[in-house]
């Protein structure tokens, strides 16, 4: 496994192997990598020549008062993980590197990304397309990899490529779940013990409404209340939102109709968790 930190060669890279005729599978991760990641990179090398993981934690997509500077890294144990998992080249750019002095250009999402995490964390999708814009042009991938996990992020990144006619294809592989259901999330080890027990109410409660609608249930109000009793009555947390939108334009449903997702982000401690469920309740 080659580990590349210089723009120029990472790209340089990229072209000759596309220029042998291999494809190039690209995984863009801000580390400290997980089973979630993981699930990403082995689809990547399933169906690619090679595969590049990019390791960012980008600054861009923090907002002032997050946790930019406590991000979680391990660069070792991820670059072993790539190593084990026959990655053919980690991409480790310096912060430097991705934004220089008098960088001022950003690519912005001006629709999808204002509900949902959108909402209370304003200016962080802005970061994100910004990023992987660059990081496209850097590593010039024929297919990305994405995860459900962050719904939106996916979302948003699909609309990016289709709108800026971008060379790439998007794909989104399901969430990896511990086996209590909760989400992987590198954030997950901000949790204390006792907050760790407690955080799998947030798929349980998904999961309850999803029963809910299964039965007929569909009105919003109500689903929604159903997932906020859960979660308030078994985890110590403050929720930043439960929404239900719909997964063409991400804009709140008053009813539930066609396919539908529904999506939770609570802060438990030091954690800001999210997870959603996609949901086609039929009419
Ligand atoms: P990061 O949080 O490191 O996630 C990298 C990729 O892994 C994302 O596509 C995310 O959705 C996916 N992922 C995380 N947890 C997952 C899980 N439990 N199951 C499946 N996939 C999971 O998302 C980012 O980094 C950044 O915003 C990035 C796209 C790299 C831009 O900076």
């Amino acid at each position: 496994m080659r580990i590349i930190k210089k723009i120029d060669v990472m790209r340089k890279f990229s072209l000759a192997e596309k220029k042998k005729g291999r494809t190039i599978g690209f995984v863009p991760t801000m580390g400290f990598l997980h089973a979630g990641h993981l699930s990403l990179i082995k689809k990547a090398g399933k169906r690619n020549d090679i595969v590049v993981v990019s390791i960012f934690v980008n600054p861009a997509q923090f907002l002032p008062n997050e946790d930019f500077s406590a991000y979680p890294k391990d660069f070792r144990k991820d670059a072993l993980i790539c190593r084990e998992e026959s990655v053919d080249v980690l991409f480790y750019p310096g912060r430097k590197d991705i934004y220089p002095a008098g960088f001022s250009t950003y690519v912005e999402e001006t629709s999808l990304s204002k509900s949902l995490c959108g909402g209370s964390r304003p200016g962080h999708f802005k970061g994100v397309t910004t990023v992987v814009a660059k990081l496209f042009n850097i590593v010039v991938p024929n297919t990305v990899y994405f995860g459900q996990k962050d719904a939106q992020q996916s979302y948003i990144i699909k609309r990016m490529v289709s709108d800026l006619n971008m060379p790439v294809e998007i794909k989104v592989a399901p969430i990896v779940r511990e086996p209590d259901g909760l989400a992987l999330s590198s954030r997950n080890k901000y949790l204390t013990k006792g907050q760790r027990a407690k955080a799998c109410f947030i798929y349980k409660a998904l999961k309850i409404a999803e029963k809910r609608v299964k039965k007929g249930e569909r009105s919003s109000a109500k689903i929604k209340a159903a997932i906020r009793h859960v979660i308030e009555a078994n985890l110590r947390g403050e929720i930043d939102y439960i929404d239900i939108v719909d997964t063409e334009n991400l804009k709140p449903l008053k009813k539930l109709k066609r396919k539908v997702l529904m999506a939770v982000a609570v802060n438990v401690g030091k954690a800001r968790l999210i997870d959603n469920i996609i949901l086609k309740p039929g009419r």
